[in-house]
This record gives C-alpha cells, structure tokens and sequence, in this order.
C-alpha cells in the first residue's frame, strides 16, 4: 500500500481586512469583528446602513493619523484606526484589486505558479521587503520586522484548480481549464495586503513576521514541502484564512480550536491469481478481497473511533478487471481519511495500513 501524500496544515484563522476594503463593503462592520470593544458601529443597523458606513468612511480617511502615534506601548483603537486607514487608502484598494485579478486571469496549478510567485516577488521587491526563493518549487518566505524573535508566520497559498471558469467577468480566467475556484487569489492579495500595512509599520514591531506564499494547496503537499524547504524556521505561531462562500460578505467566521481537517491518501494494489469465472476455485480473487477491505475500512471510523472526534475514512476508487467472464489478477482501490488532530489521522493512517495488509481471504497476496 502506498501512501499517496498527506496535508496537514492545522491553522489558526486570522482575520485580514484588506479585500474586503478593496471590494467596497463597509468596512466598520470590521470593528465590531476584530476589535470588540471597540463601540463604534457595532449596532446591527449601523453595520447594515452602507450610507451610513460609507460616510462614516469619508469622515475617517480625513483623519490623518500619523504612522504609529498613538501606538504604543500596546494595541489600543488608535492602531486599529491606523491599520484601516492604510488598507481604505484608494490607491491600496486599487493596487490589491489588481493583484487579484491578475493572478484570477492567469491561474495556475499546483507547483506551477510561476507567474504568480514572480509577480509576488515583483511586488515585495518594490515594498522593500526581502524574502527567501525557491521553497518548494515557487514557494516565497519573506520577513518584515526585526529580524529577531518573536516570528509570527501569516500563510496564503497560491495555486488554482483544473475547472473551466463559466462566469463572464473582465478579469475571468484567460486559461483554458483553469480558474481560481477556490479563492486563491484573494488570499495571495489579503497577504499582500497585510505585507503592505506590516511593512509601513515596521518600525513598531517588535519582532519579525514572515509571510508564506505557498504552493499546491490543492495538491495536498504544498504545505509540507515548504516545511521540509525551511518555511516554519524560528516559527512559532502561524495564521491563514480561507475566503468562504458560506459565510455573508464582511463575515468573518471562526471557532476555538481545529477549523479545517487534515487530509490523507491512500491506495492499495491487491493482487489475486486470474482465472476463467467459470473455474472460481482455480483463481485467487482480488475482487473478493477488495470487497473484504472495502467493508473492514468502513469500519474503522463506526467501530474504533470516539464519536467525539470527527473522521472519516472513504473508499474512493475500486478498479479491476474488465472482462465479465474472467477474474481479474488485480485490484486497485484507493481513497482518502481526515481527522482533526494529528494522533487521530496517525492513527487512521496506521489503521488502515493494517486493515488492508492483514486482510486473510483465503491465500491473497497483498501489496
Ligand atoms: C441609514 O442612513 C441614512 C442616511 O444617513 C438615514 O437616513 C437612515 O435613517 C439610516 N437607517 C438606519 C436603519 O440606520
Ligand atoms: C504527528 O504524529 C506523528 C506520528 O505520531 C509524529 O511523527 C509527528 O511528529 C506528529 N506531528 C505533530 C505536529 O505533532
Ligand atoms: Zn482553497
């Protein structure tokens, strides 16, 4: 059995306001989110009035407040205020929409995103901002702060999907096959966006920040490989955000917690002995056995596991054989387990290596 590859990226989801600013929703709303005690606008309807907000906007950009006064010793309304004054700036806005829709028009798959990371690097060269490149393949680390301890990792991936875009936009993907489904682009903008307001304040931290642009998210081994290439170095606390179409616009949502499971794949070649289906006992039927499996591996997550922890083992693939009169010599089954801890997706993962090799249907052998 052969284990294809395995994502686990357990994350933190920190709150980025920048595309939200860069797509005109009233960005008040955001106090009330990030800042709770923060009274201004928290009222439903004034979070709902986007006259209202868009005025309270105007009246805000006229304060000018300058880079870090107010700001110290800890974070306090002022900080906040300062942070949306830079991410409501026009030519923010406008600068993050574009970054967006250029990387929307030409997406591209996992480890492959070389135009997105040479427009990443582009962009941070022009900010002042060093960074470290090739991680795993198209991978960017870059650093604003001190230098120094504390490092505070903010993470977005980079790459797209093979699904044709059916929207007509005038950024829609110019790729055939290939669009930005999962939201992507937006988060290499929202990081962009925070590499902005991190980099006008960098005189204030007191520590370092290090951005992670990463590969093949989809791929499921982006993460991993950009660990293995040094990205988590000094680390010690790392956030992401994923944009959802399941949430309102300006609704940010969390939870205490794992938010996201760890995925992992699997598949299995069982081998038999071929035979004509008219002479059963001559053959060592993969078939059977693969059915064997199939049903020892639902069996796991319904019989061995705490209700509690959520998981799931799925058979995803069952392939073999082709011809109705004969049994085949081989079986391929594959599919896919999630957890939410690390123990529990270890132990699905050992679980179903010893489901599939110790299957004892009659004299298999299996690989
Ligand atoms: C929304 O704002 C407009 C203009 O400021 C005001 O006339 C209206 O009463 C407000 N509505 C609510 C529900 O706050
Ligand atoms: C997860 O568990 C595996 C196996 O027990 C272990 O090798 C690995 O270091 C653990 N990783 C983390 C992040 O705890
Ligand atoms: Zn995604």
């Amino acid at each position: 059995m052969k284990i294809l590859g395995s994502c686990i990226l357990f994350v933190l989801i920190f709150l980025l306001l920048i595309v939200i600013a860069a797509e005109q929703i009233p960005s008040t709303v955001y106090n009330s989110v990030l800042f709770s005690g923060h009274k201004k606008d928290v009222s439903p309807e004034a979070a709902s009035n986007k006259s209202n907000s868009a005025t309270h906007r105007t009246a805000e950009a006229t304060e000018d407040i300058q880079e870090g006064e107010n700001c110290e010793p800890s974070w306090n309304r002022a900080c906040s205020e300062e942070v949306l004054r830079i991410a409501r700036r026009p030519e923010t806005t406008e600068w993050l929409r574009s970054i967006r829709r250029r990387i929307h028009e030409n997406p591209e798959l996992a480890f492959e995103e070389i135009q997105t990371s040479l427009l990443i690097r582009k962009e941070l060269d022009l900010m002042g901002i060093s960074y470290r490149y090739p991680l795993a393949k198209t991978g960017v680390r870059a650093c604003i702060g001190t230098g120094g301890p504390p490092f505070v990792a903010i993470r977005a991936d980079m790459d797209a999907l093979p699904i044709q875009e059916a929207v007509e936009c005038e950024y829609k993907s110019k790729v055939a096959g290939k669009m930005h489904a999962c939201g992507h682009d937006a988060h290499v903008a929202m990081l962009m966006g925070a590499a902005k307001i991190l980099k006008t304040r960098e005189h204030l931290l007191k520590g370092t920040v290090v951005l992670i642009f990463q590969p093949a998210e989809e791929a499921g081994n982006g993460a991993k490989r950009m660990i293995q290439d040094g990205a988590l170095e000094d680390v010690e606390a790392i956030f992401a955000v994923h944009v959802s179409h399941q949430h309102p616009t300006a609704i940010i949502g969390s939870r205490p917690g794992p938010l996201l499971a760890g995925c992992g794949f699997f598949r299995a070649v069982i081998r038999g002995k071929m035979a004509l289906a008219g002479n059963p006992h001559h053959s060592i039927d993969p078939v059977l056995a693969g059915s064997a499996a199939v049903i020892s591996l639902q069996g796991i997550v319904s019989r061995e596991s705490n209700p509690l922890d959520s998981q799931v083992v799925s058979v995803t693939s069952f392939n073999g054989g082709n011809n109705l009169d004969m049994i085949p010599d081989t079986v391929v089954l594959g599919g896919t387990f999630r957890a939410f801890s690390n123990t529990s997706f270890y132990q699905l993962l050992e679980r179903i290596e010893q489901v599939i090799s110790n299957l004892h249907c009659g004299h298999y052998t299996l690989n």
